[in-house]
């Protein structure tokens, strides 16, 4: 059964650790972050963007998946099924199909608009106990089409979000969509310390974790994230498993090119990925 990501923040914020929100594309990635998080006893949120949803063709197809995958699989450790970067119409589409955690991104909005909306969708949300993550500040790059300039949150906007009732929020400090420019001067704990001390014991979220220093994410952790967002670290892992195998002509040998065969590599390299980041968030066996 799909839970909202309420309870599992709270512990995870108690335990000074993090859960990862693996985000999924379709059934093969679906099931490697499932079948990873049940052999490493972590709890999961699957995360799904507005892009990936239509590639699912549609929210509903997604959510019935989820939920039929982990009745067949006997997934037993917690799952939550989230909208990751969710316009305001996304976030009710989400809520009809089922979907047990929304996030709300109002931060293309003026704050006074992601206030009234985020206050509109916190109260749906509470109804239907659900999560509900907000998002102050931008994360920078580009996300499915989501593109954010990377702006620092401001600690007051958080707390006047956090006050809301939403279940977790995203604050934007530093942190980027994608792999990480050479340059890249690092998170800014400072605005994180900011944040913290303004909204207290919310579970805080950290956008963008691909390719954020182990020491970097450590700290970050112990300064409040309860929940880290990774995207492109399986995609290139999975692109890269993939590349081989074709590379070393396997799908030409005999039946290589039967899809379970030419996507299992790609597959088993995104549990990898999984299970490294589970590892490294603090999450195993916390289920
Ligand atoms: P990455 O693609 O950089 O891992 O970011 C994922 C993310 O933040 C999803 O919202």
């Amino acid at each position: 059964m799909l839970v909202s990501a309420e309870e599992m923040l709270k512990k995870a914020k108690e335990g000074k650790y993090a859960v990862g929100q693996f985000n999924i594309n379709n059934l093969e990635w679906t099931k490697a972050v499932l079948l990873t998080a049940e052999e490493l006893k972590s709890p999961v949120i699957l995360g799904v963007s507005e892009g990936a949803g239509k590639y699912m063709t549609g929210f509903k197809t997604v959510a019935a998946m989820v939920k039929a995958m982990m009745e067949e699989l006997k997934i037993t450790v917690p799952v939550a099924l989230h909208l990751d970067h969710g316009t305001y119409e996304g976030c009710y589409k989400c809520i009809e199909a089922g979907f047990s955690s929304i996030m709300f991104d109002g931060s293309h909005y003026p704050i006074a608009e992601n206030i009234e909306k985020t206050t509109e969708l916190v109260k749906v949300c509470k109804e239907k106990g659900m999560s509900l993550e907000a998002e102050v500040g931008s994360i920078g790059g580009e996300e499915d089409g989501v593109v954010g300039l990377g702006e620092c949150a401001d600690p007051n906007e958080c707390k006047a979000i956090a006050d809301l009732g939403v279940t977790m929020l995203a604050a934007g400090i530093g942190n980027i969509h994608g792999k990480y420019p050479a340059n890249w001067p690092g998170l800014r704990f400072d605005v994180l310390e900011d944040v913290k001390a303004k909204v207290g014991d919310m579970p805080l979220v950290l956008h963008g974790g691909t390719g954020i220093p182990e020491d970097m994410i450590k700290k970050a952790i112990s300064l409040g994230v309860a929940k880290i967002n990774v995207n492109t670290e399986c995609q290139l892992s999975f692109a890269e498993a993939t590349r081989k195998y074709i590379e070393a002509g396997k799908d030409v040998q005999g039946k290589g090119y039967d899809p379970r065969k030419l996507l299992l590599p790609g597959t088993e390299a995104i549990k990898q990925t999984v299970r490294e980041k589970m590892e490294l968030f603090g999450s195993v066996g916390k289920a």
